[in-house]
């Protein structure tokens, strides 16, 4: 790339730091209007759903503490709900957004108002639309700053900057989910994967000049908030030559963990801190896809942004060497050995009672074809994923949250979601992986009843049915604790041993080990209906989720309100 075409994208950062000032103290509100735009993506036009008009979306940028009102006006096609993925929605479960779980989506023309408190977390966290696929282009950061005399625990960076990551497709997304839903195969891949909305040089853009860069000032310490709103794809994310400190993860502060690599799955957040210690020049930010999933076909691009030194001499930046796709033991590495700052104000220890103790295969299977169809999936059925043999499906009548509220759980869902596997077997045995009488699941839509305030324990064990992967699993409503991951078949006898209650990260999304287990611990203190389910869009249509309902705790500061006033209905 030529310098002069390097200096051109300066309006591109303009674009990206366009932000939502406060209008009062302590209430940021703001519109997103979601509609349709036409992109110029890989040397194509594309039409594609965009809030405000831009790809990713508007950065909303709040200080702890803050009410945040958005009015979402859906002039697109499609249905539509927005949710602020890893926010705690304290007793604003009708602010959480995914579809048919919480609410009935936002019909063309329609329009809803989230209105919700952000307390008791401070980093970054983003937001999604949670229907059907549409959140491959409706996608934006949610930063959220210490509230007024607070700190960060970490030194002052000079500056900050949002890094998304994310995925493009040179299709319609969602007529790429319906092709796959219709058949019951797998999806077909993404074309790109993009950083703040451009794939980079590595790919033929048509347009030189449209690559994310970063301009910084040797010597000054910069807050990378590092966000992965790809549909289908874990990374591996470098900075040529740069160390990194990741300093917090999902909204939550981390101890510093020095590192040159960050492993990101689908939903989660990492702020590093970047010194821009090295030569003047330009360096390559790089990232590509950590694949799991041994023989499943993927796409192996490199994403690139550019970061710039002044006065660099050299017309070509240095790209950073990833690990391979398949390297387990560097992910591994990476997302097990962070932990918690436990002198951070958001910080409460891990209870050490557990009142529910679950465990909970994660994984792939088939589901009928239905009778005079034609399915694509293997054996000739429908691609499938489950949860504990649930492999869940979204109600149409009512959602979940309003079916609960209401009383009427009759015809929109049970609650005999299993506390164990229904089938004891050796989950993680690759001769089991084709095995036609494990294969075969029901079709569900099936929930887990808490107790408010109940402590949760979840091993969340991958399976080898069909193929061992890295899940990303996400909760809402909640961050939970990890207390320990591993490979194989969860032990409950030998590893609770070296579960960490002392320090361990907290996270709203954790990639569960491939052909391996995580165990994560929750306190059930906000009353509502959750979704739990994996972060990869290709498994959620397929069923790879469930819910919790957590009931009353009888004060009035546990009881779930009524929906706000406008409450889309279905
Ligand atoms: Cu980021 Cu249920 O979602």
């Amino acid at each position: 790339m030529a310098p002069s075409s390097v200096l051109a994208v300066g309006f591109v950062l303009a674009l990206f730091s366009l932000s939502f000032s406060t209008a009062s103290a302590g209430i940021v509100e703001t519109s997103f209007h979601v509609k349709n735009l036409t992109v110029n993506r890989l040397c194509q036009n594309q039409v594609i759903t965009a809030a405000n008009g831009s790809l990713p979306g508007p950065t909303l940028r709040v200080k702890e503490g803050d009410t945040v009102v958005v009015h979402v006006f859906n002039k697109s096609p499609y249905n539509l709900t927005i949710h602020w993925h890893g926010v705690f929605q304290t007793l604003t479960p009708w602010a959480d957004g995914p579809e048919m779980v919480t609410q009935c989506p936002i019909r063309p023309g329609g329009n809803y108002t989230y209105r919700f408190n952000l307390s008791g977390q401070v980093g970054t966290l983003w937001w999604h639309a949670h229907s059907q696929w549409l959140r491959a282009t409706v996608y934006g950061a949610l930063v959220i700053r210490p509230r007024d005399g607070q700190k960060y625990p970490f030194v002052k960076p000079y500056r900050e900057d949002t890094i998304i990551l994310g995925e493009w497709w040179n299709a319609n997304p969602i007529d790429v989910e319906n092709a796959a839903l219709t058949t019951g195969a797998a999806p077909v891949n993404s074309d790109a994967y993009t950083i703040n909305g451009w794939p980079g040089d590595l790919f033929n853009s048509c347009r030189p000049s449209k690559i994310y860069k970063l301009d910084v000032v040797p010597g000054k310490t910069y807050l990378l908030r590092i966000i992965n709103a790809a549909l289908n794809a874990q990374f591996f994310f470098k900075i040529a030559n740069h160390n990194l400190t990741v300093v917090g993860a999902d909204a939550a502060y981390t101890n510093p963990f020095p590192t040159d690599v960050v492993v990101i799955g689908p939903g989660q957040t990492t702020d590093v801190l970047l010194t821009a210690n090295q030569s003047p020049g330009l360096y390559y930010m790089a990232a590509h896809p950590y694949a799991s999933a041994a023989g499943v076909p993927f796409n192996a691009n490199t994403t690139t942004a550019i970061l710039a030194y002044p006065k660099a001499k050299q017309s070509t930046p240095l790209l950073p060497v990833l690990p391979a796709f398949n390297d387990t033991p560097t992910a591994f590495r990476f997302s097990s050995n962070l932990t918690a700052l436990v002198t951070s104000p958001f910080w409460s220890p891990v209870p050490k009672t557990v009142d529910e103790n679950m465990l909970v295969t994660i994984g792939l299977g088939i589901s009928a074809c239905g009778t005079n169809q034609t399915c694509g999936g293997i054996f000739g059925q429908r691609m499938s994923a489950n949860m504990n043999n649930h492999s869940f499906v979204f109600p149409t009548r009512m959602s979940l949250l309003e079916a609960a509220f209401r009383n009427v759980s009759g015809g929109v869902y049970t609650t005999d979601f299993p506390d164990q596997p229904p089938l004891t077997f050796d989950y993680t045995n690759v001769n089991n992986s084709f095995n036609q009488s494990l294969l075969m699941t029901p079709k569900l839509t099936s929930l887990k009843k808490l107790k408010f305030n109940a402590t949760v324990q979840v091993v969340l064990q991958n399976t080898a049915l069909i193929g061992v992967e890295n899940h990303p699993m996400h909760l809402h409503g909640f961050n939970f604790y990890v207390l320990a991951q591993g490979f194989g078949n969860y032990d409950p006898i030998n590893h609770p041993k070296n579960f960490n209650l002392v320090n361990p990260q907290e996270r709203n999304t954790l990639g569960v080990p491939v052909g391996g287990w995580a165990a994560i611990r929750f306190r059930a203190n906000n009353p509502g209906v959750w979704f739990i389910h994996c972060h990869l869009d290709v498994h959620l249509p397929w069923g790879l989720a469930t819910a919790f309902y957590v009931e009353n705790g009888g004060t009035p500061e546990s009881t779930l309100p009524p929906p706000p006033a406008g409450f889309p209905q279905c």
